[in-house]
């Protein structure tokens, strides 16, 4: 059983029918990205700036270069999170995002911060700054609105929020929708939740315009199998849970078999989650702190690079989308600071034996509980919970 809060938070690469191809986005200025950040790594001293500096060191860039193409969807590869973006950093944060040349940005109305993000976009499109499709926007699907009959007026809010006409992708949040006991004021995971006709009124969606792609996010192997046997608008993206601790090495090679994108969440492991744990059951549950990892600060240490520079430089390396968050400045410069080096075949592998598996989960052994009662989740058990709390906690006790 869950309570409400628990659910209240929260080159080019191209994929056709399975294969990735790369390339180059042809846009705006021809400097190459690489050439422009080795000028402004903030890093390069080994101190950090500050965001001052940081934003007198980070000249506007027309645009990110590297982005997945699947079919004729482009998403751009370096995306910008925004779960835990509170309203007074948004506006700066989102113009700070695009101004460095970030052109992805990661939504969701439960993030409850859409109309911030709105009110910033409409600000820079009416200046002339930034035009609508320069952005690759995203949303969710919330897990309380798991109904086909919900979906047209979840669009419809997004679109009003966001004051845009259309979504570059809209995805089902997460496999399970929960319904809403009014007496005890909780939601309950509802093990009817029907992923076909929720699709099919996603499709419907896409034929009239107001989004561009359809995606998935939290799902499983199994889930997708599903899903895809009877859908006519196939899914151009995954997005899940994937950063050094938990890598899915089979469930992103089992969508890239599928033409679908992968895009990580909690790239930097979401050190930000500990918090969220705090807020709602007055515990962090251990979850780990790859940031802090020592194979991965010394690799860091090699290339000049911060930890965050290694976290997502790796999951680049492999072809995934990352979306990192932060409403800081500087960090938002340096961790996008990522196209200027190439991590060697040994410090991948250094990297890949990190992956602690379904024990790594942060997410979906902490935030998602409750929906391993669903058929199609019986992924994660309370003995898995136990065994990865207790792994965190030896894992804590060597990093620190
Ligand atoms: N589909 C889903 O179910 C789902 C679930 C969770 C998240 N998401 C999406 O994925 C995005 C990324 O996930 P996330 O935000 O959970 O995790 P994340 O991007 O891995 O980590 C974000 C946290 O790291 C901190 N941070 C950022 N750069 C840092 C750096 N260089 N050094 C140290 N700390 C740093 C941020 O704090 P500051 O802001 O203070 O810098 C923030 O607390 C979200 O924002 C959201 O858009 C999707």
């Amino acid at each position: 059983m869950f309570s409400t809060a628990k659910w209240t938070s929260t080159g080019v690469v191209t994929l056709c029918e399975g294969v990735y191809t790369c390339g180059r986005r042809c846009v705006g200025s021809s400097s190459s990205k690489r050439g422009i950040l080795d000028k402004i790594n903030p890093f390069k001293d080994g101190k950090g700036p500050s965001s001052e500096a940081a934003s007198k060191a980070c000249p506007p860039v027309k645009c990110c270069d590297d982005v997945v193409k699947v079919g004729a969807v482009e998403i751009p590869m370096f995306g910008y999170g925004t779960w835990q973006l509170y309203p007074p950093y948004v506006e700066s944060s989102i113009e700070y995002a695009l101004d460095i040349g970030i052109r992805h940005i990661d939504t969701s109305i439960t993030f409850t911060n859409l109309q911030d993000i709105g009110t910033a976009l409409e600000k820079l499109f009416k200046c002339g700054k930034y035009c609508r499709d320069e952005i690759f926007l995203s949303g969710k699907l919330p897990y309380y609105n798991m109904k086909p009959d919900d979906i047209p007026k979840v669009v419809q809010s997004y679109l009003e929020q966001l004051k845009v006409d259309y979504l570059d992708l809209f995805m089902i949040h997460y496999p399970v929708g929960v319904i809403e006991d009014k007496c005890l004021g909780e939601y309950f995971p509802d093990p009817t939740t029907d992923h076909i006709a929720i699709w099919k009124e996603m499709e419907g969606l896409v034929s009239r315009g107001c989004i561009k792609s359809l995606g998935l996010s939290n799902f499983n192997i199994c889930q997708i199998q599903k899903l895809l046997q009877s859908a006519t608008i196939k899914p151009v993206n995954l997005q899940t849970e994937l950063h050094v601790y938990n890598q899915e090495c089979d469930l992103v090679k089992f969508a890239c078999g599928c033409g679908i994108s992968v895009t990580a969440y909690a790239p930097l492991g979401s050190p930000g989650l500990v918090q969220h744990l705090f807020e709602i059951s007055g515990s962090d549950n251990c979850v780990g702190y790859p940031l802090g990892n020592l194979t991965v600060e010394r690799i860091g240490r090699k290339y000049r690079k911060t930890s965050a520079n290694v976290l997502l430089r790796f999951l680049l390396q492999k072809g995934i989308i990352v979306i990192p968050k932060s409403e800081k400045p500087d960090r938002i410069c340096s961790n996008f600071n990522v196209f200027d080096f190439e991590l060697d075949g040994c410090d991948m592998e250094e990297l890949e034996a990190l992956d602690k598996g379904k024990y790594g989960k942060m997410f979906t052994n902490n935030v998602w509980q409750g929906t391993d009662k669903h058929p199609d989740c019986i992924e994660i058990v309370a003995e898995d919970r136990r065994q990865q709390t207790q792994l965190n906690h030896l894992e804590e006790s060597r990093t620190f």
